[in-house]
């Protein structure tokens, strides 16, 4: 029997607690999707789950999932995402639908807040210096709104989006943007970057030892197609994308989440520790039984985080939370 605990590792001074939800599980603001109300018939809910927001660029962003006014699909079931309950794995190429920072950032919804969240920024621009002065920008509303906050916040910065129509920024783009986040930290505000499996260890290292950077989450979907010594694309998706083939208007043909991510995220953190990684890591990506928190906390993770689990096996969502306050004190 596994008896591994994890001792709990402050992120910039904040408790951000052991589970956490990757962005895009809760919507921009904790309200959830439509079908959370579903679930919560059966007893799941996502009351002690720290809200990491669903990723806004800077401008409002059209991306694959048309949004009501209220932030709500206006699809009943998204064209955008593709789910083998059976296999229990999906696929996306959501873009980053949303409004831009300055309806998330100025929200009432998030200033009532008064627990721990973390919001989560990419850009969508083309270039290197575009995006850059993009991060700029938000910096500049997130200083602005950041007083109106009642509640400690964290800000992951997701350069890892496989669907955005760049290529994910390089290791010193990504240093760069790090550098950018002295006055966020000086305010109390803690970074932590969303990677994904598909990164090289070497340069996640590189990055966690940058002074800016305090913790990682880990993983981001991964890019059809990619890894393909790791991933058997062929036998998961037979006949290719099935999103390419429902009229969106997708150049790329989306990111992987659920059961094929859990054992490359293993690895990935099992690696990072090995090569001496100390920073706090936030391990996700196909967790979907309660044994998978003890496969993640073993490997040297000191938080996790639940994503396509609510829609994948949603059942086992209340174990897997009991199983992580039970590992991670
Ligand atoms: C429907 C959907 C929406 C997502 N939206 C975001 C997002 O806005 N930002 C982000 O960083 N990751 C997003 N992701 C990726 C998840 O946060 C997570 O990294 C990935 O799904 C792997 O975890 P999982 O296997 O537990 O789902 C999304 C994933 C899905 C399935």
């Amino acid at each position: 029997m596994l008896l591994l605990m994890a001792v709990k590792k402050l992120i910039h001074n904040i408790d951000f607690g052991p589970v956490w939800a990757m962005s895009g599980l809760l919507n921009f603001f904790g309200e959830g999707w439509p079908y959370h109300k579903l679930i919560k018939i059966f007893g799941v809910n996502f009351n002690h789950v720290t809200l990491v927001s669903k990723t806004t660029t800077l401008l409002a962003n059209k991306g694959n999932m048309p949004l009501k006014k209220n932030l709500m699909p206006a699809e009943l079931i998204p064209k955008s995402v593709y789910q083998n309950f059976f296999r229990r794995h999906a696929l996306n190429a959501i873009s980053l639908s949303g409004p831009g920072a300055e309806e998330i950032l100025s929200s009432p919804k998030l200033r009532e807040k008064t627990t721990p969240f973390q919001l989560s920024f990419m850009s969508a621009a083309d270039s290197e210096i575009e995006r850059l002065d993009e991060f700029e920008k938000f910096i500049k509303i997130l200083l602005r709104e950041f007083p109106n906050y009642r509640a400690r916040v964290g800000l992951q910065l997701n350069v890892t989006c496989p669907n955005i129509a760049h290529d994910n920024p390089q290791r010193e783009e990504i240093l760069k943007m790090l550098d950018m986040c002295d006055p966020l930290i000086e305010k109390g505000i803690a970074i932590i970057l969303k990677i994904s499996v598909e990164m090289p260890t070497q340069n996640i290292i590189v990055l966690g030892e940058h002074k800016n950077c305090h913790a990682i989450c880990t993983s981001n979907t991964v890019n059809f197609g990619n890894l393909p010594e790791k991933i058997n694309w062929q036998k998961l998706f037979p006949n290719g994308s099935p999103l390419l083939k429902r009229n969106l208007n997708v150049k790329k043909p989306g990111g992987l989440s659920g059961a094929p991510l859990l054992p490359l995220v293993i690895e990935q953190i099992k690696a990072l520790r090995q090569a001496g990684f100390t920073e706090h890591i936030n391990g996700g990506g196909g967790i979907l039984y309660k044994n998978d928190v003890d496969k993640i906390i073993d490997a040297g993770a000191d938080s996790i985080s639940l994503g396509s689990v609510a829609f994948l096996n949603p059942l086992a969502i209340p174990g897997i939370i009991k199983r992580a306050k039970e590992l991670i004190s």
